[in-house]
């Protein structure tokens, strides 16, 4: 069996989130509930089986990160990588390259996006075959994500937040990659807003036909903004 590793994007300054909370640091450190967002991130993962945890954190912040996560999990052998620029969040997961395992399986997850259940609980076969595997769900705001558009039950086209309405079936913040990703991030060239998009990644893959996926039908939140933080408190209490 292929090794897993767990990586999570926690380098995000959450400017939607200035002065909430008194958040004059990083999103991944707002309390939900009596812990912070990362270290409940972590919880859960664990609850669900996901090991060898890489966090990508940046450079301001990642002194108080690692503070929470090692205060909270003091016995866990977690891995800290620095994104030293804010290039994307493609970007972000190719900082974590030097750690990870040649040949390994890479569950990559955003560290404000929560879930009721593991997406992929139920769905190892959608990515054994060097394919990415992507989570989707019918959204009403599809203008806030990225999103996949759908023929014959089959990814047809991936776009990055559409102006324009073209589909609602938003990619969720969870994506399971092989080790190749790596050399394909390396072949991604900037968007307009200066990233490295995750969007573009899985882009590449279906490209090359490699692209699984699969709907969730339990809850999901995208934590960035007051409103939706409130509500992930809620369902995790
Ligand atoms: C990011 C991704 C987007 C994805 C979303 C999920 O957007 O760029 O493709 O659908 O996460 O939460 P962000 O929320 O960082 O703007």
């Amino acid at each position: 069996m292929k090794k897993n590793f767990t990586v999570i994007a926690a380098g995000g300054l959450g400017t939607r989130l200035k002065n909430y909370k008194n958040n004059d640091y990083t999103k991944v450190l707002i309390p939900i509930g009596l812990t912070s967002m990362i270290s409940q991130q972590i919880k859960q993962l664990k609850n669900w089986g996901y090991d060898n945890i890489v966090i990508v954190t940046n450079p301001e912040y990642d002194k108080l990160i690692k503070e929470d996560v090692k205060g909270n999990f003091p016995n866990e052998n977690i891995e800290f990588v620095i994104q030293n620029e804010q290039l994307g969040i493609a970007h972000a997961l190719k900082q974590a390259e030097p750690v990870i395992d040649k040949g390994s399986q890479i569950s990559f997850i955003l560290g404000d996006n929560f879930f009721g259940v593991n997406p992929f609980a139920n769905n190892k076969s959608i990515y054994s075959d060097n394919s990415a595997a992507l989570v989707l769900k019918k959204v009403n705001n599809p203008e806030d994500f990225g999103v996949a558009v759908l023929k014959n039950s089959k990814i047809v086209d991936l776009i990055e937040k559409p102006k324009k309405f073209i589909s609602n079936y938003a990619v969720l913040g969870f994506y399971k990659y092989e080790y190749e990703c790596f050399e394909i991030i390396d072949s991604l060239k900037k968007s307009d807003r200066g990233e490295y998009e995750i969007t573009d990644l899985n882009k590449k893959y279906l490209n090359l036909s490699k692209v699984n996926y699969s709907i969730f039908d339990s809850w999901w939140i995208d934590a960035g903004t007051p409103e939706r933080i409130e509500e992930l408190s809620q369902k995790l209490i």
